[in-house]
């Protein structure tokens, strides 16, 4: 039986996402974000508008989504708490939030160059897609955006990639991080024979992917 509650967040759980962005002086930020979903070769992400990556986004339209699996847990939580503005914002101070300006060396983390953005890749990441802003929306007050990106190129660690393909990430290999209730966990096994997944992959082929190939 359902009982009404009224939780304070509806984090549910969703696939972490480290975000680089190129900050005025040239350097790279990294900042971690769960507020994501991907149709297509396109994704969501809501951000708070005034953390460094909203602002970097919106002067430079580009970023990478870089994709640690569970295994890189500890190197995400070291960037938990952590801002690319200073001065940290009077919100964020009071949370603990304290500003770090390499947000790649605090993870430990290492920047790799990017074929068609300036903001690098993680290359521990085992995948890293780089993209550019298509839009963004004000989400309630404005306090929080959703940035649209549309993808222009896929990474993948060959472990996480089927064998003996070149199209397809292996969804028993690849083991994405997830954020619940603001905890980090990983995934289990497949739970059920899944009858969507009878439907070819290259179905969903867009005309994004298509763009994609152009560039
Ligand atoms: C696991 C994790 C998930 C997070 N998810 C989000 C998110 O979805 N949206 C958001 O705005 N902030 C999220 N945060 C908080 C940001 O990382 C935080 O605002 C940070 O200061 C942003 O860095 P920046 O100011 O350098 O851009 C998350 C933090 C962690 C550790």
């Amino acid at each position: 039986m359902h009982t009404r509650i009224q939780p304070n967040i509806l984090y549910f759980g969703t696939p972490v996402v480290l975000l680089s962005t190129l900050n005025e002086d040239g350097t790279p930020n990294l900042a971690p974000m769960s507020s994501a979903f991907w149709l297509g070769w396109r994704a969501m992400l809501g951000l708070g508008a005034r953390s460094k990556t909203a602002q970097n986004l919106i002067r430079t339209r580009e970023c990478v989504l870089n994709l640690p699996s569970d295994a890189l847990a500890p190197a995400v939580d070291r960037l938990a708490l952590t801002t690319g503005s200073n001065p940290v914002p009077e919100r964020k101070h009071e949370r603990g939030y304290r500003y770090v300006q390499d947000k790649f060396g605090r993870a430990g983390l290492t920047p790799t160059p990017s074929e068609t953005v300036k903001p690098p890749r993680a290359a521990e990441c085992p995948v890293a897609m780089e993209a550019v802003v298509e839009a963004v929306h004000p989400i309630g007050d404005g306090g929080t955006q959703a940035f649209e990106v549309r993808v222009q190129r896929v990474w993948a660690h060959e472990a996480v990639r089927t064998p003996g393909t070149d199209d397809h990430i292996d969804p028993d290999a690849w083991r994405p991080l997830i954020m619940s209730f603001q905890k980090l966990y990983g995934l289990g096994p497949q739970v059920h024979p899944s009858t969507l997944a009878t439907i070819p992959e290259r179905f969903y082929r867009g005309p994004d992917l298509e763009h994609a190939r152009t560039l």
